[in-house]
């Protein structure tokens, strides 16, 4: 099996251990994405959903861990330091142990759920 087939096994894994994580808030959320457009989800909304399961509810990375690299600290001065092109990149591609939500969020969403971390850091 080569390494993409992996990785795509890997995030489908990864988004139904989730789903199991959040409940079934999280089921709806994944079928309104086709619909999602006029209405606003909020940064606060989606990194609740999407994100705190493993980045922990606010963002210390304290949240689900696996073999391999532990969830960013997204409070952390490191991150925080970081360019919005280069935190968008990440939650557009993925990481090892964090999957890829290109076809899931939407600029706009990618966009909101970041500028919420951006509020975490204090
Ligand atoms: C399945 C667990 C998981 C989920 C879900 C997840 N992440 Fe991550 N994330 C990680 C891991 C693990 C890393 C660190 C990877 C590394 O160090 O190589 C990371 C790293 C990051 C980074 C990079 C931080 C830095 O300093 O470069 C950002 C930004 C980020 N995640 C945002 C998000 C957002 C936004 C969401 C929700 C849309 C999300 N993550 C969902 C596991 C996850």
């Amino acid at each position: 099996m080569n390494m993409k087939m992996r990785h795509a096994i890997m995030g489908v894994v990864l988004t139904l251990a989730l789903i199991s994580v959040v409940g079934p808030h999280g089921v709806a959320a994944q079928t309104d994405t086709d619909s999602r457009g006029a209405d606003h989800v909020s940064g606060e909304r989606i990194f609740a959903q999407h994100c705190a399961g493993c980045h922990g509810p606010e963002g210390k990375g304290d949240g689900y861990r696996m073999l391999g690299p532990d969830p960013a600290n997204l409070t952390k001065p490191s991150t925080m330091q970081k360019s919005d092109v280069a935190l968008l990149e990440t939650i557009h591609e993925g990481k090892p142990n964090m999957p890829s939500w290109k076809l899931r969020l939407s600029e706009e969403d990618s966009r909101a759920v970041l500028a919420y971390i951006r509020t975490l850091a204090k």
